[in-house]
């Protein structure tokens, strides 16, 4: 009697143990998906040639201190009006940028999000 109530104790331990383990890595993946909104794969090259050539309001690349950015989403979202963003396509907007809103949190984070590579030499 006593010993059946033992493994009835640890087959619902068991039971138990294995419950929580799949709750908590569903809830790891549900997190590390959420957190990759928005966030663009970087690890590309471009030279300035190329970034030359997304310079238009449905395309529209950028560099910011070397890093090449594609702003054509940021375009109409842009608090500050559309026409602060336009004018960087194409070209390299470091200094429009980094001018108003270099070293600002909220800008900086939102520019990150639209990294796509590193500006490399022609
Ligand atoms: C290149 C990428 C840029 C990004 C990602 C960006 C991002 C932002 C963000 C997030 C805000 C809201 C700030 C807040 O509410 O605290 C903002 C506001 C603003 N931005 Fe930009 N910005 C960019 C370029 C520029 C440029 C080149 C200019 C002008 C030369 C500019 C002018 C403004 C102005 C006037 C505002 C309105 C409020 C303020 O003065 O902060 N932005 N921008």
């Amino acid at each position: 009697m006593r010993k059946s109530f033992v493994v009835i104790l640890g087959l619902l331990l068991v039971f138990f143990v294995g419950c929580t383990t799949k709750q908590a890595s569903q809830t790891a993946e549900t997190t590390s998906v959420n957190s990759n909104e928005n966030v663009t794969i970087s690890n590309s090259t471009y030279t300035m040639s190329e970034v030359a050539s997304h310079n238009t309001l449905s395309d529209c690349w950028t560099v910011v201190r070397g890093q090449v950015y594609n702003l054509t989403d940021w375009i109409g979202k842009h608090p500050g009006g559309e026409k602060a963003i336009t004018q960087l396509c194409g070209i390299d907007g470091t200094d429009k940028f980094v001018g108003k809103h270099g070293g600002k949190d909220l800008p900086e984070n939102t520019l990150a999000g639209y990294k796509i590579g590193d500006l490399v030499a022609e």
